[in-house]
Parts: C-alpha cells; structure tokens; sequence
C-alpha cells in the first residue's frame, strides 16, 4: 500500500516523543476537567490524597484512583457527566447484562473526535474516501452501529445503514449496492455468510475486500474462517461505550499484528486485575483507559475487565494491544483453570466435522463445575463424523487449555445464530 503514509492523520504522524509531550499536556487537563466538574471523580481524589496538580508526568496517572463499572451505575444516568446535559448532544447506553445499564454522553466535540477516530480506524483497515461501507452494527443505543456510520461518512464512504437483523435482505444490499467494507461482530459476519450459502450465493464473489469486525472477542481461527469463506481481509475494531465506542484502537491491515491504540485521544494502562497494580509494559492483565480529550464523560482509569497486554508500535508509532483474549467476566474458571471462549473457539473451528457454531453450557454436579461445549454437526457429517469430532475436541481442550469438558455434537442449524454480540456461555448453575 504505497499510499498509506500519506493518508496518515496529524495525531498518526507524531513521534514517540512528541506523542508522550501532547499526552502528558492532555492528560493535566482531563483529570482537571474531572476533577471541577464531577464530585465523583473530586472525591475519589481526595479519599486517594491526590490533587490534578500531583500529575506532573505520565507515571503519575498510577497515583490516581481507578474507576470501575460499578461507580458508573451508582451515579446512572447523568451524575458522570462533566458539562451541563444541554451541552450533552447524543447519549447511548451500553449493554449492561445485570442491573442498571450505564449511560454515556457526547457533547459536538466528542462525537467529532469519535467519527475522526472512526475515520482513522477505517483508513488503517484499508478503507478509502469513496468507499461504499455497509454497516452491520446495531443502530440503536449501542455505540456500534451509529458510531461506525458517523466514521465511515467523516471518511468520505457512501454509507449503506443496514444496521442487525434481516439478514436475508443484507445479502441482497450486499450484492446490489456493492459495498467494499462491512462492518459487523464476527459472529453476525457468520449468520451473513450462511445466509449468502443459503440461498445459492458464492460469498467470495462479492465486492467485499475489507471485514471490520469487533465488539466481541474473536480468535485467529475466526479470522481465517472468514477471509477464506468471504476472501476479503479481515481486521480486528475495538473499544467501549464508556471510553467512546468502537474506535479506540484498531488493527492495520498491512500488518494484523494486534490493534494499534489511538492513544493520542485515549491512554491505555496494564494492571494487575486482582491488586489494580500497574504492570510493566509486555505484560498481560486488565487493560485500563484513561480519556484525553472527552469532554462529556471524562473517564478516569476506566477498568475495562477486558485482558490483553501492551505492544510497541509497528504500523503506528501508536501502542498495540494484543487482540482481547476474552473479559474478566466471560472467564469460566473450572477446577481451578481458566478457560476463556476463544480458546474454545479455536479448537472448534480447526476440527473437521463441526460448524463454526458453538455454545458453552456451564452445569454444576455434586457441587462441581462442569463445562459441555455444543458444536454444530456439518450439514451431511454423519454419526462417525460426529463422534470422530467430539473426541477431537474433549482431546484437544484436555491438551491445549488443561481440563475435562464434555461435548456434544448438535443438529445443523440447532444453534442459535448471532445477530449482533454473540453470547457464547449458557449458564445453568443453581
Ligand atoms: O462493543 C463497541 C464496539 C462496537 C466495538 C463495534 C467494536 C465494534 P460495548 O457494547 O460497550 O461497546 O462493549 C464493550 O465489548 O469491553 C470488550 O469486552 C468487547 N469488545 C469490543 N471490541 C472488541 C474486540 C462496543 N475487538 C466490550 N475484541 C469491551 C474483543 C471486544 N472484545
């Protein structure tokens, strides 16, 4: 891509150096913003002995209090907001599975920093102005769906606003308007893609180039699934509603070595997810952001739960992070190991016999944890196949993650398919 240094945005063209001045000048004045005009953020400095003032370079941020979902629900809906709410332009709401959703706020400078690191995002996926972008992400309270589209169109892309569901009449967009890009979570990029087989339609004869696929973890396997069965280039988006949205980090697709976080706007941190501890940079734990540049809803060291580890720049001089390996709330712990999703994922997308469909039931026994992975049988896979792939998989969960699962190979289009964020852990513990 011998254009692509040109396109480079300024805040891309920085230095290492002057990245960390401009971050360093950026973050002074956030935790100020917080600290005037949030009582939350005021008094969780004071409890901590920490004034605005104190943070006189970048390893002062450690010094700072951390901010943790449940402190965003206890002053839901408005008590997080730093501007008067007529200044607040648009709202969304993040998902929030258990109690109070949490609701986050835009005032016009934060919803155009957003579509500017949307646009930016689009670029290094190998977007172009004039693109046609179909968008696939809900329109709604999420942030997927609006927030890619404002992006794509800050872009310059003609913006098809699909947004989740109908998905026979996606296929039917995708092929009459032609669009390069899609955007989608991986898992409703598979419903597409079963969709487009269904009704006698080759996937890799589209216009499709470009996949910008997030919001949900998802595994190198998933990947090369979808860039085999669409023959497009896959990239990974990444970000959440209360640091902006989608956006806040991104992969390159020159290099799909991890995503490269747009860390002018926002300052990642690793800790320690027991201790909250900050870890030395390469090291794996939770990943933590704090805004540079929001006005709305400053965040303050956000715990995000979400695990990965920091990487030096490559594309970017911007920092990667290693694709997510899953939340801290998706983790099933399982007579004392550990096991994330996507490492199932992995294993049941290599195993000859089974769709890329998969659901993981959690059952408690005698007061034990026990985990049966439910995979989807190919369409003409026949009883020795089936019973050939639920060996393989019990074999290679016992071999690759340490631990005893039982499986069961399901009917073809038994399972049920994703429309937007896949939920891969059934749980039906007392
Ligand atoms: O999912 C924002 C988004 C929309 C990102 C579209 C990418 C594309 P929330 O609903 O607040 O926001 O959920 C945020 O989703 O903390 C992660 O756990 C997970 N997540 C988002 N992107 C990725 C990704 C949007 N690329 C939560 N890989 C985050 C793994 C992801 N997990």
């Amino acid at each position: 891509m011998a254009d692509a240094a040109c396109l480079l945005d300024a805040g891309e063209r920085l230095g290492v150096a002057e990245l960390r001045a401009l971050q360093l000048e950026r973050l002074r004045a956030s935790l100020r913003h917080a600290y005037e005009n949030v009582p939350f953020h005021r008094e969780s400095f004071a409890a901590a002995g920490v004034h605005p003032d104190d943070c006189r370079s970048l390893a002062d941020l450690a010094r700072f209090p951390l901010t943790a979902k449940e402190d965003l629900r206890a002053h839901y809906p408005y008590g997080m907001f730093a501007v008067p709410r007529e200044r607040v332009r648009r709202l969304h709401a993040s998902s929030g599975t258990t109690g109070h959703p949490t609701v986050v706020g835009y005032t016009d400078g934060d919803l155009s920093m957003w579509a500017d690191m949307i646009a930016r995002s689009l670029r290094a996926a190998g977007a172009r102005p004039g693109d046609v972008v179909h968008v696939a992400y809900g329109y709604g309270l999420f942030t997927g769906g609006l927030g890619a589209h404002y992006g794509a169109e800050r872009l310059g892309c003609t913006v098809v606003p699909a947004s989740g569901g109908m998905t026979a009449r996606q296929v039917q967009l995708i092929q009459d308007l032609e669009p390069r890009i899609i955007m989608v979570t991986p898992s409703y990029m598979l419903t597409l893609l079963d969709e487009f087989e269904r009704q006698g339609v080759d996937p890799r004869g589209t216009s499709l180039r470009v996949g910008v696929f997030g919001a949900e973890p998802w595994s190198e396997e998933m990947r090369r699934e979808i860039e085999e069965r669409l023959g497009i280039d896959a990239v990974d988006i990444y970000g959440l509603s209360e640091v902006i949205g989608p956006g806040v980090a991104q992969e390159c697709v020159e290099t799909k070595d991890g995503l490269h976080i747009w860390e002018d706007h926002f300052y990642p941190e690793i800790v320690d997810p027991l201790t909250g501890e900050v870890l030395p940079e390469g090291e794996a734990g939770e990943l933590v952001f704090t805004s540079l540049t929001k006005e709305a809803m400053p965040v303050i060291r956000y715990r995000t739960r979400d695990l990965t580890r920091l990487l030096p720049g490559t594309a970017r001089a911007f920092r990667r992070m290693e694709r997510i390996t899953g939340r801290s709330d998706d983790l099933v712990i399982l007579r004392g190991v550990n096991v994330f999703p996507t490492q199932i994922e992995e294993i049941v997308l290599r195993t000859p016999g089974v769709a890329p469909h998969f659901q993981l039931r959690l059952t408690r026994e005698d007061r034990l944890d026990a985990l049966t992975v439910r995979a989807e049988a190919r369409p003409g896979a026949g009883p020795e196949a089936r019973e050939a792939a639920a060996r393989s998989i019990a074999a290679a969960v016992k071999d690759g993650v340490g631990v005893s699962v039982g499986v069961e190979i399901v009917e073809p289009e038994s399972l049920e398919r994703s429309v937007g964020k896949i939920r891969r852990i059934v749980d039906l513990r007392p």
